[in-house]
């Protein structure tokens, strides 16, 4: 199967998704399930939250103002957003873009899991904390995770399936909005990327 039909097949998926307690809201909201945009031979992938509203009313990952924000920071390092492959962890939009349960990530976490073993990244860039998370303990990188204020910005190392790849934990864009400091952290440590892009 070529890799757009097994990331067809994962949309397929996540569509049919009924079991999700996020899907009764996606019905009747006309939400869209958010499965990822990009290069499907990308060599970073970036994996952010959960889609917000923007994103669940368009289909499209980071096309709010996060996105706007990531946007801006992908411009800053010369790296075009069409190199790059870009998804969440959750597929479905969390009601007042709530903090992923659990139960969620375990039903959700799956989809990511394949949509990584099929574009293969040599590099993981996390956005925000559950994603830093999910990714961390994937690869099974640390013991005891450090919170996201002292991970963020380092380069981890880590054995995929396919090889070596770096796993490099963000702050998410959206924390960065309205907080000049954080912003200014998240420019900074996107220069890490510079050397993979
Ligand atoms: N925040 C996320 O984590 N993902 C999106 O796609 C948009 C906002």
């Amino acid at each position: 199967m070529s890799k757009y039909d097994e990331m067809r097949q994962i949309r397929d998926e996540v569509v049919a998704l009924k079991e999700s307690p996020l899907y009764v809201q996606r019905i009747e909201s006309h939400y869209l399930p958010v499965i990822g945009e990009g290069n499907h031979d990308a060599r970073i992938m970036f994996v952010g939250e959960a889609p917000g509203k923007n994103e669940a009313k368009t289909g499209r990952p980071f096309c709010g103002a996060a996105g706007k924000l990531l946007d801006e920071l992908l411009l800053s390092i010369a790296l075009p957003r069409s190199n790059v492959y870009v998804t969440n962890i959750i597929k479905d939009r969390p009601p007042e873009n709530r903090d992923p349960l659990p139960a969620e990530i375990e039903l959700y976490g799956p989809f990511l899991d394949r949509q990584i073993t099929i574009i293969e990244p040599r590099v993981i860039a996390t956005l925000g904390r559950f994603s830093y998370a999910y990714i961390m303990k994937k690869f099974d990188v640390a013991l005891f995770l450090d919170p996201i204020s002292a991970a963020h910005g380092k380069i981890f190392d880590a054995e995929a399936s396919y090889g070596a790849i770096k796993i490099i934990p963000l702050y998410h864009p959206a924390a960065a909005i309205y907080n000049q400091h954080l912003k200014a952290t998240l420019f900074k440590d996107f220069e890490v990327l510079r050397q993979f892009v």
